[in-house]
């Protein structure tokens, strides 16, 4: 299987941090919506370093539990480390490939509540890992999902040509390596397929101007990852640079601001 599109070095488990801390009320409202509460047992499906877990391990409590999968054996060492540091044992993560979860997961099931978050964006078949997971909910579990749809729709206003240039680069790079940044397209169809009916759909639709503070948020990440774009060929370094350039240019212009790449979320329910 070809690495992780993103990397797993420790400047991307900051910046994954970073984005959960910016993207947390939002998480929040969805596992509310959802039921979230003590003594549910939860699966992060792709827990990454556990940013997300670390939260719902303090809401579920001593009596609950949130069990991850992630298929970085680096940030499951971190996960691990961090929930025990924090004094959540009751929070813990094992290596695996949510392709095969129903496996990685068999001992830790049923499930109250699944969530997976932007992750699916990312995997060759986001089919097989619904359906797995929806055999693992108890009946009367839902599963949360927050992931992109039509992600090249970010766009810099007034509009920066070497931006969006950039835009298309990451997407390609993410379905040349079998992801999908529109994968919430067709989830709807996956999870009635998986068996599960849809209780809540939501889009959250976020614009930021340079002086705020969801502005770091794409800020961080053309940090981590365009030099890596560059690196596979994606973008020159001409196109690099005139990407950054506008990005420069946009943060120095208090009146521009981001549109960002729109995240949909669906909660779904086992009968
Ligand atoms: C953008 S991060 C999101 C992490 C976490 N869900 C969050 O919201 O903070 C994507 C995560 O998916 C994991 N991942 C990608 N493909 C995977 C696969 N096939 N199996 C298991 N984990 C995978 C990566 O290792 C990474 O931790």
């Amino acid at each position: 299987m070809p690495e992780y599109v993103l990397g797993t070095d420790e400047q991307e488990r900051i910046r994954l941090g970073l984005q959960h801390r910016l993207w947390s009320a939002c998480a929040h409202q969805a596992w509310e919506r959802a039921g979230l509460r003590p003594e549910w047992r939860v699966l992060d499906v792709g827990c990454g370093p556990g940013w997300a877990s670390l939260d719902m391990a303090q809401i579920v409590g001593p009596a609950g539990s949130v069990f991850g999968v992630d298929e970085s054996d680096r940030y499951v060492q971190w996960f691990n480390q961090a929930m025990s540091a924090a004094g959540l044992p009751w929070a813990s993560a094992v290596p695996g490939d949510v392709h095969q979860i129903a496996l990685a997961a068999a001992g830790e099931a049923p499930f109250d509540m699944g969530y997976v978050r932007w992750v699916l964006c990312f995997v060759q078949d986001p089919g097989t890992v619904v359906a797995q997971v929806a055999e693992l909910l108890k009946p009367g579990g839902r599963l949360v999902i927050q992931d992109y749809f039509n992600y090249e729709c970010m766009s810099l206003a007034p509009r920066r040509e070497a931006f969006s240039r950039g835009i298309q680069a990451v997407a390609q790079s993410w379905r040349d390596r079998g992801g999908n940044p529109d994968v919430m397209g067709g989830m709807p169809a996956l999870l009635r397929k998986a068996g599960l009916r849809i209780i809540h759909r939501e889009v959250i639709q976020r614009f930021a101007h340079p002086h705020e503070q969801m502005w770091t948020w794409p800020t961080v990440f053309w940090k981590t990852f365009m030099p890596r774009l560059e690196e596979a060929g994606y973008l020159t370094a001409q196109q690099h640079q005139a990407f950054d350039q506008a990005w420069a240019d946009a943060t120095n212009d208090p009146d521009s601001f981001i549109h960002l790449p729109t995240v949909y979320e669906l909660i779904a329910e086992k009968p």
